[in-house]
């Protein structure tokens, strides 16, 4: 089903999916020793996809049912799952030694950081995210016995509503500087609700705030049939075994701002850090191309930036 203007999802259905989906990623990668997020297998449990649950928990390999070697795939998701928690975890370290004490998760999913990182005694830690998938997490984690290591805020709103009113109303002091992150979260955007949302990201951050993206490619250039085409056709082997997950049918394809010109034009100074090059340096392998075209776009058209407010 296609998306909407107003649409909304738990963790087992349309967008909230791929939440589950990363979560699922991340139990692998950490039983690999790659990173280590205790939460990530018990939740993609708790949220009961089968189909994720049994690749969480090892029963599914992913390059057996994948349609090929290139493009999207679950056998190369651990490594980016695991290079891109990684890089966030990072961020928010050094945000925190820079003496920032307010951190914004955007579209938090099963995002565990508030729960799994060393944060400084007096740190803030806000999660957004649509109603359902806050509450799971929530009540999971509880059930769980987690404890979160910092002052957790969970603000249930959608993020094409007014998210900046309900981030002050729980609290958030637009005055204090900010670390902010938006991991997976653009390509589910429109492109002008990513610009929407930049420019509310900017209106909040007062001099220093730190803004950590993972950017989506401009698509503008391809034919959208044809990726439209591609997506279904690297997914259709998912649906034989159960999980019918379309990609084609939850993201936003079009021109779309390049994020770090769209935010130098708004006061912000961005160093950006293509996959491939976050993987090498992470001592991971690069992503293979789709099969049959090397233009294709593939997840390693995604792009790491850190973004500061001037
Ligand atoms: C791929 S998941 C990423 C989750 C998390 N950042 C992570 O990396 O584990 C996409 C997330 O974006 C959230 N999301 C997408 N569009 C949203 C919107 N309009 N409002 C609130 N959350 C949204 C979904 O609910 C989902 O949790």
């Amino acid at each position: 089903m296609s998306r909407t203007e107003d649409d909304t999802w738990d963790l087992a259905t349309s967008v909230g999916t791929t939440a589950t989906m990363v979560a699922a990623a991340r139990a692998i990668a950490t039983r690999d020793g790659a990173i280590d997020d205790p939460f990530a297998e018990p939740l993609v449990r708790a949220v009961g996809v089968d189909f994720l649950t049994r690749w969480a928990s090892g029963d599914l390999s992913g390059s057996d049912v994948d349609a090929g070697e290139g493009g999207w795939g679950l056998a190369q998701m651990p490594a980016a799952m695991a290079a891109r928690t990684r890089y966030f975890d990072e961020f928010f370290a050094d945000a925190a030694a820079a003496g920032i004490r307010q951190a914004v998760i955007l579209a938090s999913g099963l995002d565990a950081r508030a729960y799994r990182l060393q944060w400084p005694a007096d740190m803030t830690v806000y999660e957004i995210d649509q109603p359902a998938v806050i509450e799971f997490k929530s009540t999971t984690l509880a059930g769980l016995g987690a404890e979160p290591t910092a002052e957790r805020r969970a603000v249930a709103v959608d993020l094409r509503d007014d998210w900046p009113a309900a981030l002050e109303a729980a609290g958030f002091d637009a005055s204090q500087p900010s670390a902010w992150i938006a991991e997976g979260l653009y390509g589910y955007l429109p492109p002008e609700a990513q610009d929407r949302l930049l420019d509310a990201v900017t209106t909040l951050s007062s001099p220093g705030s730190r803004l950590g993206s993972e950017a989506v490619p401009n698509t503008a250039a391809f034919d959208s049939e044809e990726m439209r085409e591609r997506m279904q056709q690297s997914t259709a082997k998912w649906r034989e075994h159960g999980f019918d997950l379309d990609f084609s049918d939850l993201t936003f394809v079009g021109e779309r701002n390049d994020v770090a010109e769209y935010l130098a034009a708004r006061g912000w100074s961005s160093v950006a850090t293509p996959m491939d090059e976050l993987l090498q340096t992470h001592g991971f392998d690069a992503i293979p191309k789709a099969d049959d075209d090397d233009d294709a776009p593939t997840m390693s058209g995604v792009t790491y930036i850190t973004s500061t407010r001037n």
